[in-house]
């Protein structure tokens, strides 16, 4: 009788701690930025990823609102990992493990291979580092980061001096702090301010992890301030993310209140039971021996001969999809082969491509979501049956996306060929694509400057491991909104290499009759001639860049009245008049530097010029992305697109999509 309460009380626990973490899981952390280090890293399997493990996982257990721990070398590896976390001062110990659990949880994803990473969310920062960063105020891999939120600010004239005496305070606050009685130290502090002359109370804080020494960590929040100065002057709030510290204000109350503080009694989740195995469950029943080999006989017969026929069938089953390898890909058929799905682990991956598991139409056939059987999520692509169209494109993204690998590309994991099926596999990538989050009619959420910045980023990344990774150069031709996948920390992925040409490296452009990609993608000299080379793709890729700052469809002739020109021409005037302001997305809240958008802009104009070799390399571009300090080339005149002699008359027909007007795949149109 107690045992069973004894069980339906555990019951009920598990239950209530499961509810609990699924109820705190769900939206408490608000991603902010990520810092990896791209050249320090290590390698899949080593001794330093089994001590990472170790250390994120001593983190993510610890109960507090800061902890540093380190992770001696082990296993033959040479590198100390040095780790912490600090949560922001107001935030309950509840909030601050899950924000560490989700950064936890996240980092490998963000930061893949990479030595060093910093992450911050809005209620804490996690880091690690092969090198001992702690006491120190650190200054790599950037000096900090700026937000900025350009909302109103009345009162305009006093406003900047009260923000920075207020600032000045509050970090002096700080970093002088003894928080509280019995709590461990916190170096954290808030004020507030009224803004004379209006109504608006200004709030200001300032943090370090706690353990700097009072002068550093002044040091580390006079620098952060004095970036403020420059990204933020005139803004209703900015923030300055830096490594050991970080600084914040608005004109609203962003964090908890003292007096909010006292009376929340800081809670701590209960720590997931553990399951221990129950000793008192082994080693019950002795059967009769004879029994035992009769029944190990039978079975093991059952097994010999039920095995045999697997391999028999499987043989036959093999025999025959090599013969379909080799039909569809030659003399490569052959390398492949670890590549190939089974048709029946797909349906039952997909519930026999059950309505449920649709996830939507991609430009040959029907895409669905699936799960393997060891719980990995896929997305299947079902070329539509029999047509016969779309093998040419099959052919081509097996061959080249197989031989892929880079965070900004889609991972094929494989394909199926069996009987009348084409089916391509690859992984799952939660978010939607880039068109949705732009344009997207119902989208639930707007892209901050941050994640815009990531993707510009990202899909630079991408395009030039495409053009430079061997020394065969890959072409995509077909870069678009709808063809960049998201995953859920807005990371691009490319997909669709249904298109893609390979050229030699010495070649410097192609040329085909047979033109396919999308109109308003595509560079005029393509377009026009058919000439295609890695700036085809750097013209595609200015376009994407334009649209992901202005947020502006690509149309001509759709939409109504004022915006009727073309997003390039829009660009290119205000632009010209130095307005650079009025090309950013109206739905943006808040954006980083001025700097920073004004390069952005810069770069997808310099690659939407006119004459292909004005237009920067890939790598040139990531380059411009990733330094400060450089200085870009003025922007030619860009290619204005004429669309009109060139554009199939069957397009107009999309017109009455709700996102992906003028984004009609035009390659079944014309003659081969
Ligand atoms: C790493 O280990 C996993 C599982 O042990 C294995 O599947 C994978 O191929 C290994 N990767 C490398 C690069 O050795
Ligand atoms: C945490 O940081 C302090 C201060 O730098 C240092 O003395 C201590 O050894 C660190 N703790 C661990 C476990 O590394
Ligand atoms: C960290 O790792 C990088 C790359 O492996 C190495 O060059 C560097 O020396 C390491 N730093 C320390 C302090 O060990
Ligand atoms: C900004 O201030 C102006 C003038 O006070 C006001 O008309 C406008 O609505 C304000 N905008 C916002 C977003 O508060
Ligand atoms: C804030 O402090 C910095 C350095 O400590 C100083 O240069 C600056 O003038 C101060 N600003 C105000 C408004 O007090
Ligand atoms: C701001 O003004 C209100 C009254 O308008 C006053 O009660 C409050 O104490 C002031 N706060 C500060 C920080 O001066």
């Amino acid at each position: 009788m107690t045992t069973m309460v004894m069980a339906s009380h555990r019951a009920f626990f598990l239950l209530f701690s499961f509810l609990l973490r699924f109820l705190f899981s769900e939206s408490q952390t608000t991603f902010l930025f990520n810092a990896c280090s791209s050249t320090k890293t290590f390698t899949a399997n080593s001794s330093f990823q089994s001590d990472l493990t170790t250390l994120l996982s001593s983190l993510s257990s610890a109960n507090t609102d800061f902890y540093n721990t380190t992770v001696a070398a082990g296993g033959g590896g040479e590198d100390t990992i040095y780790g912490l976390f600090m949560c922001r001062g107001d935030v309950t110990l509840q909030v601050c493990r899950q924000c560490v659990g989700t950064a936890v949880q996240r980092v490998p994803s963000m930061c893949g291979f990479s030595k060093e990473a910093i992450i911050w969310y809005d209620e804490c920062l996690l880091r690690y580092s092969n090198r001992s960063f702690f006491s120190t105020v650190d200054t790599s891999p950037q000096t900090g980061f700026p937000l900025w939120n350009t909302g109103n600010v009345s009162g305009q004239a006093n406003f900047k001096s009260i923000m920075f005496t207020t600032m000045n305070k509050t970090a002096d606050e700080a970093a002088a702090a003894k928080h509280g009685l019995g709590e461990k130290m916190k170096k954290y502090a808030t004020k507030e301010a009224n803004i004379s002359g209006s109504h608006q109370t200004l709030y200001s804080l300032a943090q370090c992890t706690p353990d700097l020494s009072p002068g550093d960590c002044r040091k580390c929040l006079d620098g952060a301030i004095g970036r403020l100065s420059s990204c933020c002057e005139g803004m209703a709030g900015g923030r300055v993310l830096c490594p050991s510290c970080n600084v914040r204000y608005e004109v609203f109350r962003f964090y908890r209140s003292d007096d909010q503080l006292v009376g929340t009694p800081t809670s701590i989740l209960p720590s997931p039971p553990t399951l221990s195995s129950d000793p008192r469950v082994k080693g019950k029943g002795k059967s009769a021996p004879i029994i035992v080999i009769v029944v190990v006989c039978i079975v093991g017969t059952a097994i010999v001969f039920g095995f045999a026929y697997y391999l028999l069938k499987h043989r036959m089953k093999k025999s025959r999809r090599a013969v379909l390898r080799q039909k569809y890909f030659g003399s490569e058929g052959t390398s492949l082969e670890p590549l190939e799905f089974n048709l029946a682990t797909i349906e039952s991956a997909t519930n026999k491509f059950s309505e449920e598991s649709r996830l939507g139409k991609g430009g040959f056939g029907q895409v669905y979501k699936g799960i393997l059987s060891n719980g990995q999520n896929i997305a299947v692509k079902r070329l539509s049956k029999g047509s016969g169209q779309g093998a040419e494109e099959f052919k081509n993204e097996v061959l080249f996306i197989a031989r892929l690998q880079h965070i900004n590309l889609v991972t094929l994991l494989g394909f199926c060929i069996e009987g009348q099926e084409k089916i391509l596999v690859y992984e799952y990538v939660p978010n939607r694509s880039l068109d949705y989050f732009l344009f997207g009619s119902g989208k639930s959420k707007v892209l901050n400057w941050l994640e815009r910045c990531k993707i510009i980023g990202g899909v630079a990344r991408g395009i030039l491991y495409l053009h430079d990774h061997s020394r065969l150069k890959i072409i995509h031709r077909d870069l678009k909104p709808s063809n960049i996948l998201l995953d859920d920390e807005m990371n691009p992925k490319i997909s669709d290499f249904g298109l893609a040409k390979m050229v030699a490296i010495s070649e410097n452009e192609g040329k085909t009759n047979r033109i396919a990609g999308t109109y308003g993608y595509m560079s005029p000299e393509y377009a026009m001639f058919g000439k295609y080379s890695e700036k085809s793709d750097v013209f595609s890729f200015g376009i994407i860049t334009l649209q992901i700052i202005s947020g502006r469809k690509n149309t001509n002739c759709h939409e109504q009245s004022k915006d009727a020109y073309s997003l390039i021409s829009y660009v290119w005037n205000q632009w010209r008049d130095e307005k650079f302001l009025e090309i950013l997305d109206p739905n943006l809240k808040e954006f980083g530097s001025y700097n920073e958008v004004t390069k952005c802009i810069q770069i997808g104009l310099l690659c939407v010029q006119k004459n292909p070799d004005l237009r920067p390399s890939m790598a040139k571009v990531v380059h411009y992305l990733t330094n400060d300090s450089i200085q870009l080339p003025f922007p030619q005149e860009p290619a204005f697109l004429l669309l009109g002699p060139m554009e199939p008359s069957t397009s107009g027909s999309a017109s009455n999509e709700s996102y992906s007007i003028n984004e009609v795949s035009v390659s079944e149109f014309l003659p081969r």
